[in-house]
């Protein structure tokens, strides 16, 4: 059964270009009614009416991914990505039910206006239902330091907080969320990824880390393991700088101490400029093939579907934010040998292609007692491309560490 804010509809003949593909004018009424339909599912089509506003379209960012065609049928997801004060932001995705081929990605900030066409407050019953009742799978939302973050909690037991890198979301730790019994799981999708509010501006280590200490007071959680994949690694080493005595312990998975170079800085600042003018999926059509070893394209490619449908379905304030983000990051080699007396594990794979594994190796020479390990067949993303050998690499350090 669909999740209350999936909406299914099916494509008609009618709603066609002479192709056969599915046009974009009839494109903009799916998403249309997908929204209306779970307002009908909901609080009541009259949501808006009701308190006297309706909501304005102020603007519109459709990405399309792929064609569709009559009888194919479309799962509308609508996650609310941004509430503010008079305006709200809602991301929706269309995917074919079929093969789960990601068709469309939109974003439409609305503005709540009267019938003057003044800015009133986005009524109080609409919001609380996108919070609450629209959550995705097992996820919640939770308002940390001023932006609504999607979080995973599964479990109890000594807490583990797994951060994803870039530009991914929490469903990477999917089999470590789901095997690691005994301990409380906790994956949040950083601000501007995932199903997190992507607001334009206001990123930085500093504050993803803000926002994941925030996260953990809301949750109840005082001190715990932290566990960070990429740039999830470079937000991690911002947290011990301000929280050393928050962490239990340390998973540092395909990431590096290092800031970027010159060179790099550059490198981000184009990606950035590309991700503006082409969309999120032409940065996931170049970084596919890097992420994932190519043992793991050739062996699973269902794999390289999923990660593409998951960084093309990123906001591209989000991606924009997150490169300004590691572009300004801070060198943390001199961060690691402080760490004596933090059970370590630096974990990588044999044939990551983003951060070669000596990165991994310099890291765990320099930090006092540190575990290595090498998983092969695995890219950029082990706990993805090889889960099992990941979570049994974790459970062991979590059964060490006690
Ligand atoms: C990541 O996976 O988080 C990024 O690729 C890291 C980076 O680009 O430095």
């Amino acid at each position: 059964m669909a999740h209350p804010s999936e909406i299914d509809l099916t494509v008609y003949p009618d709603e066609c270009d002479a192709f056969g593909h599915l046009n974009q004018a009839s494109f903009l009424s799916l998403f249309e009614r997908a929204r209306w339909e779970m307002l009908a599912r909901g609080p009541g089509m009259d949501v808006f009416t009701r308190a006297g506003t309706w909501p304005a379209v102020r603007k519109t960012t459709i990405d399309y991914h792929a064609a569709a065609f009559p009888g194919d049928v479309l799962r509308f997801h609508q996650v609310l990505t941004h509430r503010g004060r008079t305006s709200f932001t809602m991301r929706q995705t269309a995917r074919r039910l079929g093969d789960d081929t990601l068709i469309a990605t939109a974003e439409f900030v609305f503005v709540c206006v009267n019938r003057d066409g003044r800015p009133i407050p986005v009524p109080e019953e609409f919001g609380a239902f996108m919070s609450v009742r629209h959550d995705s799978g097992d996820a919640r939302r939770l308002t940390v330091n001023g932006v609504n973050l999607a979080v995973e909690s599964r479990g109890e037991g000594p807490a583990i907080l797994f951060v994803h890198g870039y530009p991914f979301d929490r469903s990477i730790w999917r089999d470590q969320m789901e095997s690691l019994d005994g301990y409380r799981r906790i994956a949040p999708d950083l601000r501007g990824m995932g199903q997190s509010d992507a607001p334009d501006l206001g990123y930085g280590m500093g504050i993803y880390a803000d926002d994941l200490a925030s996260l953990l007071d809301a949750l109840g959680v005082n001190d715990v393991v932290l566990c960070g994949l990429s740039m999830g690694g470079y937000v991690l080493f911002e947290f011990l700088r301000r929280w050393r005595n928050r962490a239990r312990g340390l998973v540092l998975i395909a990431t590096r101490a290092e800031a970027d170079s010159t060179e790099a800085r550059r490198a981000r600042d184009a990606a950035a400029a590309s991700a503006r003018e082409h969309g999120a999926a032409s940065v996931a059509d170049t970084m596919v093939p890097k992420v994932l070893a190519p043992s793991s394209q050739e062996r699973a490619p269902e794999l390289v579907t999923q990660v593409r449908n998951i960084m093309a379905a990123t906001p591209v304030a989000g991606m924009v934010g997150a490169l300004a983000a590691m572009r300004d990051r801070l060198d943390s080699t001199g961060l690691l040998p402080t760490l004596a007396g933090l059970p370590t594990l630096v974990l990588a794979g044999e044939e990551d292609l983003l951060i070669a594994p000596d990165a991994a190796r310099r890291m765990a020479s320099l930090i006092p007692n540190a575990r290595l390990a090498l998983i092969p067949g695995a890219g950029h993303i082990p706990p993805l491309e090889r889960p099992s050998e990941t979570t049994a690499e974790i459970r062991e350090f979590l059964r060490i560490i006690g």
